[in-house]
């Protein structure tokens, strides 16, 4: 494969859901899945189009019971396009003998191709060759480029090119039995000769999608369409079909330009007339995806990295690949709108497009890179406040508790039952319970502030999240007296695995009493709060105070329960998940393999078998251990003196086995997280982690949920790996902090960095860091390795000998 191109050289309508959604085409505004256009949804093809952040609710009846669901709609197919010859049967991929197949994804110009030789039952071939694009330039253009050319046939061909309304929520098996039609059409019209038009609208949220699709034919630069007529009136889906006289070996081009808004749009007069306009407008596809290519252009002078990996394979492209898709979920379009980043990706209906903490994983490749896409996607939590201050409320607590799974208006969307396909039961899902977002909001907020040292946002918005956010910890804290210690009851931590205490059904009296990982963010986030009343200007902090109702009483709980929170351990020096952990049954892991092969979710296996995973020793991802990737050890180290708990960095290595041995990797998030701890101490195993990490999505390594969407958190995290983590970058105090280590395999990295106005290259291999700064006006900034500090003005170079360690 090319460094650039994710290429599949044979149809494998097994596999076809997997490539759609690994081979979706989006600008952060709309993404499409890479859905064959000459197909609707039939259980192999699922075209699915979705606008960021664009939901709608409703109600199901379930188990008997009501219950209610925030969707990300999947909204009309724009892409249906194929011909046919004289009166044979319209072109199905599936119908045909494919005598050569090739399709491509150019991250490099985020251009589909798709090139296929195909044969009818009359024995007549045809070349297929097709261009797609969603325009990172003008965010409500997508584009078709289709050149049929006869191989060894003349005659009529009609082509047909419509689109459909009539789409239903329906990418995922699992929630089939929920409702799942979120649309209605109001209209259908053809404004010009050649264009159609089709005006939805969601069912709850009122929301309408207006489409305007405009088709010509061409033969080089000469129109050719004949004879143009409507399709036969199907409900919901209209367009044309065209015909024109095909000679052998000449082929014919069909350009089909879409133009799509919504009512939520900006800077428009009225989005029905927009759209019309738009495509009216628009040029031919070759001028379209001139301006397309060049804005990815400007895009990848930020955003590439380049990596000398002989033991990763096609590294370069698979970190390009988690790049590509992250630009396409959040990008410059994002700034002006207010959406959060999806788990999932936009590409996909897995997890409904809801927001969860897997930002953590995400910012930090951003702040380094384009920290004004974090600033705009931290004020989706913002504009959020209010509803987190009542979910706080709601839930019994003081300040703001931001919820485990957000859409549209910030309220908690976590489904109250899900069900596990192994059994076919609905289960009570518990997850709500991962108090632990409102943490990492805290975190996301101070480091994006630390990275950029964005004062105005941390006065405007930053200080009021970390205030609320830290009065909820203050409020869900409770004095033990026993103990001379607050616990933090009833939550749950990352591992998903662990709802409950056995034998205690999750609905009575649920969740764990403290959390190791929930403390200690916990503690973080109040001490931050007293950081951040530090730094105020004195009048903004006088206000904020009394408008928030936070008295000195209160700050002075903040700074106690930051040195008093509990944090159990067990067997000396391990940190204990949560409090009873020691006490639960080691798992046989080697039995339950031998059992089921694959026991990534070995939640749904033993809950099939009747079991209960809360009665084991056993982690779907990495709990305790989101210590280690947050914090280094010397902030740990800190930490734990403050709260007056010895605790040494040399445990760390143990603590690692320890949970290493008992977790499954049931979420891709798991793989990040263990090669960034792994990287010091066990370079071997972090490349292994590191290489699962990024086959996470394009060798759907959790067998078969990359086709309901990519995995965002993973895709970003491994990307950040190589970027912070190998590179040993830290941020901290305002001094941009290196200590490379190149695990054996791995022997060089060059990317490019933004930090302060910096727009820096890094080159590192195993003997030499060298930094350069590009020719800006930014001051100066230090840049230090292993307390060598430098100052760094724009035009510098350093470069720094390393200390050669072993090939770990
Ligand atoms: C993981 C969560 C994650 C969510 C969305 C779950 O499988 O356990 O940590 O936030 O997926 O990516």
């Amino acid at each position: 494969m090319s460094p650039w191109s994710l290429v599949y050289d044979a149809y494998d309508p097994q596999a076809e859901g997997l490539r759609e959604a690994l081979c979706t085409l989006g600008n952060g505004y709309v993404c499409t899945r890479g859905a064959a256009p000459d197909c609707d949804a039939d259980g192999v093809h699922y075209p699915g189009t979705y606008v960021a952040g664009l939901y709608d609710r409703a109600t199901s009846r379930i188990a008997g019971r009501d219950v209610e669901n925030e969707d990300l709609v999947n909204l009309p197919n724009w892409l249906p396009l194929t011909f046919r010859i004289e009166d044979g049967p319209w072109v199905r991929l599936d119908d045909m003998e494919i005598l050569s197949f090739r399709q491509e994804l150019d991250l490099k110009s985020g251009m589909l191709r798709r090139d296929i030789s195909l044969r009818d039952h009359e024995g007549r071939t045809t070349l297929w060759r097709e261009r797609r694009l969603v325009s990172m330039d003008d965010q409500h253009i997508a584009a078709i480029a289709l050149e049929i050319e006869p191989q060894d046939w003349s005659g009529r061909m009609w082509v047909r090119s419509c689109i459909d309304g009539g789409v239903i929520n329906d990418n995922v098996a699992r929630y089939r039995a929920l409702e799942r039609r979120h649309l209605e059409t109001l209209a259908k019209s053809s404004p010009e000769e050649d264009t159609v038009f089709l005006r939805s609208r969601t069912r709850q949220s009122r929301l309408e999608i207006v489409l305007a699709a405009r088709t010509r034919l061409y033969r080089g630069d000469a129109r050719c369409d004949g004879e143009r007529r409507a399709c036969p009136p199907v409900q919901d889906r209209l367009g044309h079909e065209i015909a024109v006289d095909m000679r052998e070996g000449e082929a014919v081009a069909i350009e089909k330009i879409v133009a799509l808004h919504t009512s939520d749009d900006r800077a428009i007069s009225e989005h029905g007339l927009e759209a019309c306009a738009a495509v009216k407008r628009a040029p031919r596809f070759e001028a379209i995806a001139r301006a397309h290519v060049l804005a990815w252009a400007r895009l990848w002078d930020d955003f590439d990295m380049s990596i000398v990996a002989p033991a990763i394979p096609d590294a370069d492209m698979k970190l390009r690949l988690h790049a590509f898709h992250l630009l396409q979920s959040v990008s410059e379009h994002s700034i002006d709108r207010d959406v959060g980043v999806p788990a999932r990706g936009w590409h996909g209906e897995a997890y409904r497009g809801h927001v969860f903490w897997d930002e953590l994983f995400i910012f930090p490749f951003l702040n380094l890179r384009r920290p004004v896409i974090t600033r705009a996607l931290l004020r989706y939590r913002y504009r959020r406040l209010g509803a987190a201050r009542r979910h706080a409320a709601q839930s019994g607590y003081a300040g703001a508790l931001y919820p485990w799974q957000s859409g549209s208006d910030g309220r908690e969307e976590t489904q109250v039952i899900h069900l596990n396909p192994k059994s076919g039961k609905w289960k009570p899902d518990a997850s709500h319970r991962q108090r632990h977002i409102d943490a990492a909001v805290a975190y996301n907020v101070w480091h994006y502030y630390e990275v950029t040292g964005d004062h105005e946002f941390m006065r405007d918005y930053g200080a009021e999240m970390i205030l609320e956010i830290a009065r909820f910890w203050s409020s869900i804290a409770q004095w033990n007296a026993a103990r001379g210690r607050f616990d933090i009851r009833g939550v749950m931590g990352p591992d998903e695995f662990h709802t409950a205490y056995p034998g205690r059904p999750p609905e009575e009296e649920g969740g764990l009493d403290n959390n190791a990982y929930t403390n200690v963010m916990a503690a973080y986030c109040l001490h931050r709060a007293l950081d951040v009343v530090d730094m105020l200007p004195p009048a903004r902090r006088t206000r904020l105070l009394e408008r928030l109702g936070i008295s000195d009483d209160d700050l002075a709980r903040f700074d106690e329960i930051s040195r008093k929170l509990f944090v159990p351990f067990h067997d000396g020096c391990i940190i204990s998940q949560f409090e009873g952990y020691e006490r639960l049954d080691e798992l046989d892991w080697d039995g339950l393999r031998a059992r089921h092969g694959d026991i990534q979710r070995l939640d749904r296996i033993l809950d099939a078998e009747g079991d209960d995973p809360n009665r084991y020793k056993a982690s779907k991802q990495a709990d305790v251990l989101m210590l280690f990737y947050l914090f280094s050890a010397e902030e740990l180290t800190i930490l734990f003196e403050r709260l007056g708990i010895p605790f040494r960095r040399e445990w760390i290595p143990a603590n690692i086995d320890y949970y290493m041995a008992r977790t499954s990797h049931g979420s891709t998030l798991s793989h990040v997280v263990h090669s960034w701890v792994l990287a010091r101490a066990d370079r071997p195993a972090a490349l292994d982690h590191l290489r699962r990490g990024l086959d996470a999505d394009i060798a759907d390594i959790q067998g078969g949920t990359t086709r309901e969407g990519i995995h965002l958190g993973a895709m970003a995290g491994t990307v950040d790996i190589v970027q912070r983590c190998l590179t040993g970058l830290a941020t901290q105090g305002g001094i941009l902090h290196f200590d490379p280590v190149l695990p054996k395999g791995l022997d060089r990295i060059q990317a490019i960095l933004h930090y302060r106005r910096h727009r820096l290259h890094l080159d590192i291999d195993r003997k030499r860091l060298t930094v350069h700064s590009e020719q800006t006006t930014a001051p100066p900034i230090t840049i230090a390795y292993r307390g060598h500090y430098r100052e760094m003005s724009p035009g510098d170079t350093y470069a720094f000998r390393l200390v050669v360690r072993g090939e770990g």
